[in-house]
């Protein structure tokens, strides 16, 4: 049996963070031999904030370099650049028609970009979930390995790709579901800042490029209270937060170790933060190293687009053309 596929992307709007590593690249790296995969860098989507050239440039470069720098490897795994790939934007158009307005503005992702940029709330904004089914579906995506905050875009994708298949009574499409490894919930990274996720827009993130010196600072800052009061007490949101990364980066017996003197009161925030920050070192040093060393070498960036562009648009090709056949869009004259 051939292997199933698996399809993911992320904006390139930034640095890498641990929200990203941990919710989504660290499953693209261990996934890249067991199943045909194709990871993106969606430089579309990303228009919707409407980046300076400068910036979106940059961005994508950095983003590939540090795809590559976390262990994506370019012969397993197909690695390329969305705008690339043309064929998604027609296809994009197409899924544009049976997307109904009323379903897109009751996004959740929609309506808090709305509220964020109220001066910019642009037509991509609202079909976003549109384009990425589109990125997902093209090349028949079995699995999506994302984050906790991209299942309402997902679970559009799925709509999607169901209301495709059922108007033109064909299976064109696998269902795309998302994925997570030990059949868990989708992970969710917290920020350092007392409440939510960390993002970039959010801007509490540690990010893999970041120095020891400015991840030992972040950690530091990191918003804390002024302890537990009682034995075995619940840990208020900001703490957890800080416990739920401990989790991520840290030893099972780090862990065990600072839950035990919360749980007693003795705890010093000061100790945990250190330990933290320490080991989140730990995990992002190396990588840090391999990103600067790959975005010297501009001429290796270039051939791993060049090559993954090329095998992303015979995938979507290939299913553009079976699209457009199913829809009616060939010619019988
Ligand atoms: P940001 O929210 O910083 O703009 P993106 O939206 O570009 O990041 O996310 C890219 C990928 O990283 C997605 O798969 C998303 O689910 C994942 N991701 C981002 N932030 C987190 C987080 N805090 N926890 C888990 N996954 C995250
Ligand atoms: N919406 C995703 C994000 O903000 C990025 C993305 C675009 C994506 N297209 C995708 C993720 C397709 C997975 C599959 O993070």
């Amino acid at each position: 049996m051939g292997k199933l596929t698996v399809l993911s992307g992320i904006r390139p709007t930034g640095y890498l963070h641990l929200g990203n590593y941990f919710g989504a690249v660290r499953s693209f790296v261990k996934m890249q031999n067991d199943y045909n995969c194709f990871f993106f860098i969606a430089d579309i989507h990303s228009l919707t904030t409407h980046p300076t050239p400068e910036d979106l440039q940059s961005g994508v470069k950095q983003v590939l370099a540090e795809y590559l720098a976390c262990g994506i490897d370019p012969e397993a795994a197909t690695i390329f650049i969305q705008s690339d790939v043309p064929e998604v934007a027609e296809l994009y158009t197409f899924l544009n028609m049976n997307a109904y307005l009323g379903e897109l503005e009751r996004t959740t992702s929609f309506k808090e970009k709305a509220r964020k940029q109220p001066e910019n709330v642009n037509a991509g904004l609202l079909t976003y979930p549109v384009l990425m089914a589109a990125d997902i579906i093209i090349h028949k995506a079995n699995f999506v390995p994302v984050g906790k905050d991209q299942e309402q875009n997902l679970e559009m994708a799925r709509k999607f790709a169901k209301r495709f298949n059922r108007m033109y009574k064909k299976e064109v499409f696998p269902i795309p579901r998302p994925f997570t490894f030990d059949g868990g919930d989708m992970i969710k990274v917290p920020g350092l800042d007392g409440s939510g996720k960390m993002g970039k827009s959010e801007g509490n993130a540690i990010n893999l490029y970041d120095t020891p010196k400015e991840i030992r600072k972040k950690v530091m800052r990191a918003v804390t209270d002024s302890g537990p009061t009682e034995m075995d007490q619940e840990k208020p949101e900001a703490i957890q937060n800080l416990f739920t990364l401990l989790k991520i980066v840290s030893t099972h017996d780090t862990v065990e170790h600072f839950d035990t003197l919360y749980n007693k009161c003795e705890i010093r925030y000061g100790d945990l933060k250190k330990q933290l920050a320490e080991d989140i070192i730990a995990y992002t040093s190396p990588i840090r190293g391999k990103i600067i060393d790959i975005l010297e070498d501009e001429a290796y960036l270039a051939k791993v687009a060049k090559m993954g562009a090329e095998k992303a648009r015979e995938s979507a090709s290939e299913t553009l053309k079976e699209v457009k056949a199913v829809i009616g869009l060939k010619r019988l004259f």
